[in-house]
């Protein structure tokens, strides 16, 4: 069988013109080749070593953007079995080393190799992409090859001059679409999209019928479906609801072959990956371990080389102590105790010390506020004619830190924008406490970076100390330095913006904050730091976010608040809000009296 080289980069593929060479299907090795001289031997030693990877390698890839190196000859593996979190600092290049992975782009020089007839799979981020296809068929795209065969097969089989040519060809393809489980496709299809909350009703309805939030789960359907042999997600929590998360992490859990994702999000990573992957300065390096285990043991590995004192044995046991902490911490399923395994594994010279920069954040109140902090009654709204909520109250005291959740993001937007006196209510009251001050991290901030002014310009018309070292100390808090804070305000990246206006929050000293969505544009460093500010915070929060963990450290007060009712549990962490089986008849009641009004 003669494979394609499209997976191949550049280099190897032109090295390789001329040459007639066979790869055994399931083998991935070089098996004969007509023609030799010494080039292409070399040629093909090198393509002999890519092509034996055991799933998925990039050998010796580098990739340019004009001037910009990208990167600079990566070399890593991933095998089946494994969970792999890309992680690594805005615009430090995930989405494209993932791209280059499924052989979407090319390399500058170097190649991806892929084990011998094993099937990549891609979640895609094109909503619109399918609109003119059935839900179920979309899924069922999903795997490529079953999907041409399909096609083939009923052209053919609607031609009305059937020839015999045609009759063998149907039968070869028979063979093919039996062989890949193509009479369970549909009920494969139809049970991963149940799975997934979308009901019956819809499978055989367009794509463009659904709404956006119905479309992310058919096409990470899409991506799920005919248990593809390497998985690649970029972000795919990004727009995904609570419930769909949970069981995208179960699913990935499970999941026997090999998973290479890209995420923010620290709860995700913490569960489903067995390796973490660092880009950094046009490198990847690999660590054995989930998220927070990576984080722990690079800042322990930095303590320790900055602890000159210390003798090396020490030094050791406490290493030691705590990965047999992290490993006795691993729950118990399956890719935990694999996990758990790798670990035990881990010689102390693999953890390597971090170089990477955490923010400071840090919100401090002026003075403290009275015990009524806020006062909401029979608040009710409605935005374009469409119900946000109705007869919402709340009494919000002092140290509260009320997450609201839930899942329309408007909901929550516009609650915080009537609180901020930007919208007003259509029917209710609310009455902030005499003795409180708020800072408001609004979810679009595009308005506050409209001006012609550089960062430490920008800072300085929100703060009342006018001196500039005063200033740039808070920017520095937030990491920019120098050259960075005499940049325009208005060429910042999101993830810049985002670091803007926490330091302008910080210099406000309110004893209310208040935080639509604060992690969308941040890196996990970011995240990190604004989870440890929320958390060591005295004052009272208001916030809504879609990172997990944040909810489930940081909060309090857990307010579910939908156009059908709100739940408001006081003292419950998340996790335990989302397992509790009366809350979920509440929120089942919820949503069900949502979908039938
Ligand atoms: N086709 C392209 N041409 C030039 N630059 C690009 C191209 N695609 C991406 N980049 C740049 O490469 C960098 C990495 O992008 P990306 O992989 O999307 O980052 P990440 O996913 O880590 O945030 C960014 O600076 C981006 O602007
Ligand atoms: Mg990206």
């Amino acid at each position: 069988m003669l494979r394609p080289l499209g997976v191949l980069g550049k280099r190897v593929r032109s090295l390789l013109a001329g040459v007639n060479f066979k790869l055994q299907g399931n083998q991935s090795s070089i098996i004969s080749a007509n023609k030799q001289d010494k080039g292409i031997s070399l040629a093909f030693e090198g393509c002999c070593a890519i092509i034996s990877a055991l799933m998925i390698s990039a050998n010796n890839v580098s990739l340019q953007f004009g001037k910009r190196v990208l990167f600079d000859g990566v070399n890593i593996t991933f095998n089946p079995g494994n969970c792999y979190g890309i992680i690594g600092a805005n615009g430090s290049g995930k989405s494209t080393f993932l791209k280059i992975l499924s052989g979407d782009l090319d390399t500058t020089s170097g190649a991806v190799s892929v084990a011998g007839g094993k099937r990549i799979s891609v979640l895609k981020q094109d909503q619109f992409a399918f609109d003119e296809v059935t839900v179920l068929m979309t899924v069922v795209m999903g795997h490529k090859e079953l999907y041409k065969v399909m096609k083939e097969k009923d052209e053919l089989y609607s031609k009305p001059d059937f020839s015999d040519a045609d009759g063998l060809r149907a039968s070869e393809l028979e063979g093919k679409f039996a062989e890949m489980n193509g009479w369970d496709a549909d009920s494969e299809a139809g049970k991963l999209l149940s799975d997934l909350g979308i009901s019956e009703d819809l499978h055989q309805q367009q794509m463009k019928q659904l709404e956006g939030s119905q479309k992310v789960r058919v096409l990470l359907a899409q991506a799920l479906f005919g248990n593809p042999d390497i998985l690649i997600l970029d972000e795919p929590t990004n727009s995904l609801d609570v419930d769909t998360c949970n069981w995208l992490e179960e699913f990935l859990i499970n999941f026997e072959n090999t998973a290479i994702v890209v995420s923010h999000d620290r709860h995700f990573l913490d569960k489903v990956c067995t390796y973490v992957c660092d880009i950094d300065f046009g490198k990847i390096q690999m660590f054995s371990g989930n998220y927070s285990f990576w984080v722990e043991a690079s800042q322990l590995a930095l303590r320790q080389r900055s602890d000159a004192n210390k003798k090396t044995e020490d030094k050791r046991k406490e290493l030691q102590d705590f990965i047999a902490r992290f490993s006795a911490n691993a729950s118990k399923a399956r890719q935990a105790t694999s996990r758990k395994k790798i670990l035990e594994k881990l010689t102390l010279d693999e953890i390597k010390p971090s170089s990477r920069k955490y923010p400071f954040i840090n919100f401090k109140p002026e003075r403290e506020a009275g015990n009524d902090v806020l006062h909401i009654e029979n608040l009710t709204k409605s935005i374009d004619g469409q119900l946000m909520f109705k007869n919402f109250s709340l009494h919000a005291h002092k140290g509260d830190k009320i997450a609201f959740v839930g899942p329309n993001d408007l909901v929550k937007t516009t609650l915080f924008q009537i609180l901020m006196g930007e919208l007003k209510a259509d029917s209710g009251s609310f009455k902030w406490g005499v003795s409180t001050t708020q800072a408001y991290f609004p979810k679009d901030n595009q308005k506050y970076f409209e001006v012609d002014l550089n960062v430490v310009d920008w800072l300085r018309q929100y703060s009342v100390e006018k001196d500039e070292n005063f200033v740039r100390g808070f920017l520095g808090r937030m990491l920019f330095t120098g050259e960075e804070s005499l940049k325009k305000v208005k060429v910042l990246s999101g993830g810049e913006k985002v670091r803007c206006m926490l330091a302008r929050m910080m210099l406000t000293n309110a004893n209310v904050v208040i935080l639509d969505e604060p992690t969308n544009h941040l890196d996990l460093e970011a995240i990190t730091s604004l989870n440890k500010g929320m958390e060591t915070f005295p004052g009272t929060i208001l916030f809504s976010s879609h990172d997990h963990q944040l909810v489930q450290t940081a909060a309090n007060r857990i307010i579910e608040l939908t156009p059908g009712g709100y739940i408001d549990k006081m003292g419950l962490p998340y996790d335990q809000y989302l397992e509790d089986s009366r809350i979920k008849e509440q929120r089942h009641q919820l949503y069900s009296s949502l979908a039938s009004s």
